[in-house]
């Protein structure tokens, strides 16, 4: 089993959709392992989109995360990393695919509803960084 990380973003939570983020997510086989909602720090939000701080958008990235609630959900299934990736659909709406969490609910690349881990390696890490093993 695999597990990888949503954070349904602070556009998404502001829209109220997060119920429907969240039943999509377990309508497509996921099981919900862990589940909080909770407000960013700039720190929090710093550290954990680290590997994008040299990039010009990581600045207004931080400001956007931290700009209002989130809920993050760890998420287990057999190959759950592509098939989240899958569900949520393209970084940037305009290419998500019809039927996509990303497509239905973002406002733009950087709104774009929900985070997704990229590898099944950064999934462990991710869920980790929210989740103590205790609490899963
Ligand atoms: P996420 O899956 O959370 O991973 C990194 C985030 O950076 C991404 O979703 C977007 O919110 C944001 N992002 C990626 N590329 C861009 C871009 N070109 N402009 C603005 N934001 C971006």
């Amino acid at each position: 089993m695999e597990r990888t990380l949503c954070i349904i973003k602070p556009d998404a939570v502001k829209k109220k959709v997060q119920g429907s983020i969240t039943q999509m997510i377990l309508d497509a086989g996921f099981n919900i392992i862990g589940m909080k909602m909770l407000h960013l720090s700039k720190k929090q939000a710093r550290k954990f989109y680290e590997v994008h701080k040299e990039r010009p958008f990581y600045n207004d990235l931080v400001d956007f995360m931290t700009s209002g609630p989130v809920v993050t959900i760890a998420l287990e299934k057999e190959n759950a990393v592509a098939d989240y990736r899958n569900l949520i659909g393209a970084t940037d709406p305009a290419e998500a695919k019809d039927g996509t969490v990303r497509k239905l609910f973002a406002n733009s690349k950087q709104e774009n509803a929900v985070h997704g881990s990229d590898s099944v390696e950064n999934g462990k890490i991710e869920v980790g960084f929210f989740f103590a093993e205790s609490e899963l």
